[in-house]
Order: structure tokens, then sequence, then C-alpha cells
């Protein structure tokens, strides 16, 4: 009696010391604890067996093992997420989900599939984040206007293999509020491609072989705050490129190939704060292209062929305004990018610079233009900035500036010199 009791002491706390707090029947290859059923970085080639997955799990790691296929059982009815990244899965078939009807997050990246039928994802119909980043997807008919995957709010297609977008692409998927298409081979986006996506915040198609836009590839876009299309093909931007999409907050169009910023190009983005222009061969900028521009907070415009830069670059007027006397554009320039806290115009080609390039910007804290040939620096030139606490030249052959230039300046906190 006594024995077995100290026995069964001796494995109970073998068990405990091994497993942790585990349920009992916890796979050998895997760690439980509450719901989760961990069997991540092992050497699985398929699911655990029934017995050994508790009924209630509701989250199951198979991540980093060598699955090739996805298996439908064990069913479990309350799982709601499924991990399967870094396997060797290469295809997914009709029924692959079919008993996983409660899964709200499913993870796939870092497999080898290339394709994925319309059928693909049949039973998730509760389905809300979508994982697909890093396979070699180069079609999708999965998302269209027979999507089963009708809840989804985030989907993460990142590094694959696509080449375009169609108008058909995303019809299926209309609560999407994430959608991520960077690092793929896109060329083509059809116009309207996106514009059921009328929940869409944040979409990231940088890194692409994006060559050209025109003013209805984003038409639709009432809800899009963020907007990725760096390092692609850019050459030129249509007039109101974006204005189906009027709530934009962020933009970058860094490494690109845009040479000229033409007057309309940024028409209607009201509620723009960050734009970045970054590593392009802007040449020119046209007066009142930044015009809309009116909460613009940081400008980035280094790396570019800037020779001249006008006073009218950054102000705000409108076609009628221009009309008007000069006296009128002044008093309306201090509008202007009158929220404006950071001008980034490094390295360009820009020689003279006066208090006029940099009229009406009342709130900007860091002013960034060094490495170009600037000579030097009337004495006003920033004496109409308020809030200028951050200078940086570094880079430019001025030989020094003067005490008149910088003294006035009641919010300076750090001048970066030039080199020599
Ligand atoms: C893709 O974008 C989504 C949406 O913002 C984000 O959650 C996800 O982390 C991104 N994927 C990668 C691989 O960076
Ligand atoms: C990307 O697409 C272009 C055609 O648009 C093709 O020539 C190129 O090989 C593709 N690159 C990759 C990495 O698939
Ligand atoms: C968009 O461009 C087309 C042709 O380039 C033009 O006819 C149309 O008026 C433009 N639409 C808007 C809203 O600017
Ligand atoms: C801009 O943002 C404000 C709130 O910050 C919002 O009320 C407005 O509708 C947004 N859109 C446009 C186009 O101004
Ligand atoms: C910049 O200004 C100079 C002198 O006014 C002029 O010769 C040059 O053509 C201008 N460059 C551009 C790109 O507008
Ligand atoms: C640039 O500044 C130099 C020296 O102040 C002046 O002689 C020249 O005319 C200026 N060039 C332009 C295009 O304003």
């Amino acid at each position: 009696m006594a024995r077995t009791r100290t026995s069964c002491l001796l494995v109970c706390l073998l068990a405990v010391l091994t497993r942790g707090v585990t349920a009992l029947d916890c796979a050998p290859q895997c760690r439980c604890y509450g719901t989760t059923v961990d069997c991540s970085h092992g050497a699985l080639t398929g699911f655990p067996t029934n017995q050994h997955i508790p009924t209630s799990t509701e989250v199951l790691l198979l991540n980093d093992n060598q699955l090739s296929v996805v298996f439908r059982y064990p069913e479990l009815p309350t799982l709601l997420e499924l991990s399967l990244e870094d396997n060797s899965i290469t295809a997914l078939s009709k029924d692959s989900f079919l008993y996983r009807t409660s899964l709200q997050i499913l993870r796939l990246g870092g497999n080898a599939i290339s394709n994925l039928p319309a059928s693909a994802f049949n039973g998730l119909s509760q389905l809300v984040r979508l994982y697909l980043n890093r396979n070699t997807i180069t079609t999708i008919t999965a998302f269209g206007s027979n999507s089963v995957v009708k809840r989804l709010k985030m989907l993460d297609l990142q590094d694959n293999k696509l080449t375009s977008i169609g108008i058909g692409t995303f019809t299926g998927v209309s609560l999407l509020t994430e959608l991520n298409l960077s690092s793929n081979n896109i060329s083509a986006i059809e116009d309207r491609s996106f514009s059921h996506l009328k929940e869409l915040l944040v979409l990231y198609l940088h890194s692409n072989h994006i060559g050209m836009l025109t003013n209805a590839t984003f038409m639709g876009m009432s809800a899009l705050t963020r907007l990725t299309l760096s390092n692609n093909k850019i050459q030129s931007l249509p007039d109101m490129a974006f204005i189906g999409a009027p709530n934009l907050g962020f933009l970058d169009l860094s490494l690109n190939d845009l040479s000229t910023i033409t007057q309309k190009a940024f028409s209607g983005l009201y509620n723009l704060t960050t734009l970045l222009l970054g590593n392009n061969k802007i040449i020119s900028i046209e007066d009142w292209a930044f015009g809309d521009l009116v909460k613009l907070q940081s400008l980035v415009l280094r790396n570019n062929f800037l020779q001249n830069m006008s006073a009218a670059t950054f102000t705000f007027t409108s076609a009628e305004l221009l009309a008007n006397d000069i006296a009128n554009v002044e008093d309306f320039s201090f509008e202007n990018l009158a929220n404006l806290k950071v001008l980034g115009i490094y390295e360009n080609r820009l020689t003279n610079v006066s208090a006029a390039t940099f009229k009406g910007l009342v709130s900007v804290e860091h002013i960034g233009m060094g490495n170009q040939p600037i000579g030097s620096f009337p004495d006003d030139t920033f004496w109409h900035l308020p809030k200028l606490a951050h200078l940086g030249l570094l880079g430019n052959p001025l030989v020094s500036i003067s005490d008149a230039v910088l003294s006035p300046l009641q919010s300076l906190k750090s001048v970066s010199n030039p080199e020599n």
C-alpha cells in the first residue's frame, strides 16, 4: 500500500517535473499549457494524433516542422489559431480546413504554396487573420467573388511571386483592413482593383515592379490611411493620382524613378501628414505641388537632384488665388504648410536658399539640408521659423555660418555644422 503510494508519488512528481503544469494527455513532442498545444520546432511530418491533443485546444502551434500536407484531423471544435509556418506545404486541397470552422488566425508563411484556388479555405468562414507571406504564390482566386473567408481583416501576401492584380482579385474580402502585397513582382494593377475594400486602412505595395499608376488605381479606397509604394519603378505620377484615397495620412514613394512633381499629383490629400519622396531623381517640383497638403508634418526629399526651390514650392494656394494679386498670395502663404515639422532635403543640388524658400513653415522644428553645394545663407534665411530647433548642414561646403544667421533663433538646440 505504502509502496504503491510512494511509487505513484514518484511517478506523478516526475510527470509534473518533466512536463510542468501540463495536461496528462499532451503529445510527447509538444508542450501543453492552458488551451495551447505547442509542437513547434520539431520533426513532425503529420499532426499529433487525436488522443494527444485535448479537444479543448484553442491554439495549436506546428510551425517549424516537416509537414508537407495539411491534415483534416483531429477535429478541434474550439480551435482559434493554427500555425503551420515554416513547413514544406506545397498545396492546399479543398478540404484542408473543412473542419476548422472556428479558426480565426491561420499562419501559413514560409511554405512552398504556389496556387490559391477558390476552394483552398473551405470551412474558414470565421477567419480574421491569414498569413501567407514567404511562399511562391503566383495566382490567387481565393479572395474573389466566391471567397469563403468573407470575414477576413488582415491578409499577408508579402514575399510571393504575384505579377499582377486584377479587378476581381479582392472582391470577396470586403472587410479587409490590412493588406500586405510587398516584395512580390507586381508590375500591373488594373484600375479599381481595390475599390471593394471600403474598410482598408493599410496597403503595402513596396518592393514590387510597379511602373505606372493612373488616377483610378486607388479609386474607391475611402478609408485608406497608409500606403507604401517605395522601391518600385514609378517614373511619373498622373494628376490626382491619389484622389480615390482622400484620407491618406502616410504616403511612401521613396526609391522610385520620379523626376518631376507636377502641380496636381497630390491634389486632394488634405489629411496627409507624412510624404516620403527620398531617393528618386526629382529635378523639379512645380509651384503649389504641395498646396493641398495642409496637415503635412514630415516631408522628405533627400537624395534627389533638386537645384532650385522657390518659395512657391512650399506655399499653399489654389488656382483662384494665383489669379489674385501678389499681396494676397503672401498672406495665404503663411498658412501653407503650417503644420510641417520635419523637412528633409539632404543630398540634392541646391545652391541658393533664402528666407523665401522656407516662408510659411511656422511649425517646422527640423530642417535637414546637408550634402549639397549651398555656399552661403542670407542672414534672415531662418528668422521666420519660430520653432526651428535642429538644423542639419553636414556635408555642405560652407566655410562658416555667421552669427547673424543663427543668433536670433530662439528655439534652436542643435546645428550640425559643415565639415570644413
Ligand atoms: C504585412 O503587413 C501587415 C499589415 O500591416 C503586417 O501586420 C505584417 O507584419 C506584414 N508582414 C510582414 C512579413 O512584414
Ligand atoms: C518579375 O517579372 C518580370 C516581368 O515583369 C520578369 O522578367 C522577372 O523575371 C520577374 N522576376 C522574378 C524575380 O520573378
Ligand atoms: C482620370 O484620368 C482620365 C484619363 O487620363 C480622365 O479622363 C479623367 O477625367 C480623370 N479623372 C479624374 C477624377 O481626374
Ligand atoms: C481627415 O481627417 C479628419 C479627422 O482628422 C476627418 O474628419 C476627415 O473626414 C478626414 N478626411 C478628409 C478627406 O478630410
Ligand atoms: C535653377 O535656376 C538656375 C538659375 O536661375 C537656372 O539656370 C536653372 O535652369 C534652374 N534649374 C531648374 C532645374 O529649374
Ligand atoms: C546665388 O547666390 C549667389 C551669391 O549670393 C548670387 O550671386 C546668385 O545670383 C544666386 N543665384 C541664384 C540663382 O539666385
